[in-house]
């Protein structure tokens, strides 16, 4: 809603001319992660405070870079700051011959030290919260998580443990994993859009559909509707640019033992980096020798059927859709390969969470804006490279959707 609200008082001050959104979508993404995890506190998020520092200095805020126009920014809250340092830091140990030498030396650093403390404090404020309300209804995973342990102290007769690192160490995991992921998803999601208003349309009209009362009452879908009842085109449409557009390009994993794959030995102990984009999945499959699989790969055979020969390399989200026989149109998850969150024990642990987050934003900003096309001379293509792939910079032109 925040977001919404922040994009209204944009349209408004940029007479109709485009505006980048890549960092509005990172501290939307930044917001809801923390408030999954932990509670935004009293600050109230990074998208207020750019509320706040826009209606603050209205014409101000405004200047104009050629075609586009450009709004002056609040800075960062503390906490992202803290959080964009730990991603760095993460990201940046891959890059090294011995990762684990230089996070010592990088937890040394005074930046490093300050970063970490201001999350930490955030956290033990947090937890202190759950001291003072026992049995208050939980509102993020740590508010669970804490009072399982207050009532397994009672239970026990001992005091609860407030710093205990299996508590706050995760934490630090479900941010990192939950934040750049999300916002480059939702960066992405936009630029296809953007790109295809024939879609765009088509995912507008289903929401309108599938959310038939708001529609009539004149008002937005509820989270819980939204929650409860999935739109088709809007599912499918994210599906698919997580298909062509994963965040996530590739992970690496080790060999635990002395193998061997599609006859290639390969030694305990290498790294191998598994693409979660390319071949069989948004390209041609690579052909193999059958010959060459082990027998327990032959043994169980593609469960998904790929789309060689059917354009995999094109924007198509109505592969993922299909017609039930009573005529219904549903979404079908299983139509096709999919590894953005990747599979298996090394799959992605908030995986309903993330795609939740996004159906919600997504539904929300498609229901309320159009997002007209932007002059191709004007799109950039440049992509951030961290620990997560995405658009350096994602314009955005909006018009209000009033059919
Ligand atoms: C669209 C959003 C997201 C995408 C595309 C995504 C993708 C992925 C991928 C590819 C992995 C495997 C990484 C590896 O094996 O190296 C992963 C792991 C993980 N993700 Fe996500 N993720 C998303 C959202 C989230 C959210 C919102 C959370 C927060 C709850 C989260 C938490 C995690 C965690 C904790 C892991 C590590 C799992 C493990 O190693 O046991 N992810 N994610």
């Amino acid at each position: 809603m925040s977001l919404l609200e922040l994009w209204r008082l944009k349209v408004g001050l940029s007479s109709g001319k485009p505006f980048d959104v890549a960092e509005d979508a990172n501290e939307f993404a930044f917001d809801a992660i923390l408030n999954a995890a932990l509670g935004l506190g009293p600050d109230g998020g990074d998208v207020k405070r750019q509320i706040q520092h826009l209606t603050t200095n209205q014409a101000r805020a405004v200047s104009h870079k050629e075609a586009i126009v450009v709004f002056s920014r609040a800075n960062k809250s503390p906490k992202l700051s803290a959080l964009q340092v730990e991603e760095d830091s993460l990201w940046k140990a891959f890059l090294m011959p011995w990762p684990r030498l230089y996070h010592t030396i990088n937890h040394l650093r005074p930046s490093v030290r300050r970063a970490r403390r201001t999350m930490q404090a955030h956290i033990a404020t947090q937890i202190t919260k759950n001291l003072h309300a026992p049995g208050k209804e939980p509102e993020c995973a740590l508010d669970y998580v804490m009072q399982r342990e207050l009532r397994a102290a009672e239970k026990a007769g001992r005091a609860p443990v407030l710093n205990d690192p299996r508590i706050v160490n995760p934490v630090y995991g479900y941010l990192i994993a939950g934040h750049d992921t999300s916002s480059g998803t939702l960066l992405w999601l936009i630029r296809r859009l953007t790109a295809h208003p024939e879609y765009q349309s088509r995912v507008r009209a289903c929401l309108r559909s599938t959310y038939s009362d708001a529609w009539t009452e004149k008002r937005l879908p509820t989270a819980a509707e939204l929650a409860r009842q999935h739109s088709p085109w809007l599912d499918a449409t994210l599906e698919e640019t997580l298909r062509l557009d994963s965040p996530v390009v590739n992970i690496l994993v080790v060999a635990k033992t002395n193998t061997t794959v599609l006859g290639h030995f390969l030694p305990k102990d290498t790294p191998v980096f598994l693409n979660l984009t390319g071949a069989s999945l948004n390209r041609p499959s690579v052909p193999v020798d059958d010959a060459l699989r082990r027998a327990s790969s032959s043994a169980h055979p593609a469960q998904r059927e790929n789309w060689d020969g059917e354009d995999p390399d094109v924007f198509k989200p109505e592969r993922w859709l299909k017609h039930e026989d009573s005529g219904r149109l549903l979404f079908d998850g299983s139509a096709g390969p999919a590894l953005a969150f990747s599979a298996g024990n090394r799959g992605c642990f908030g995986k309903r969470l993330g795609l939740l987050k996004l159906r919600i934003a997504a539904a929300l900003l498609v229901w309320s804006f159009e997002f007209e096309k932007v002059p191709s001379e004007l799109v950039s293509s440049e992509t951030y490279e961290s620990l997560v792939t995405a658009p350096k910079e994602c314009l955005v032109r909006l018009k209000e959707a009033t059919a």
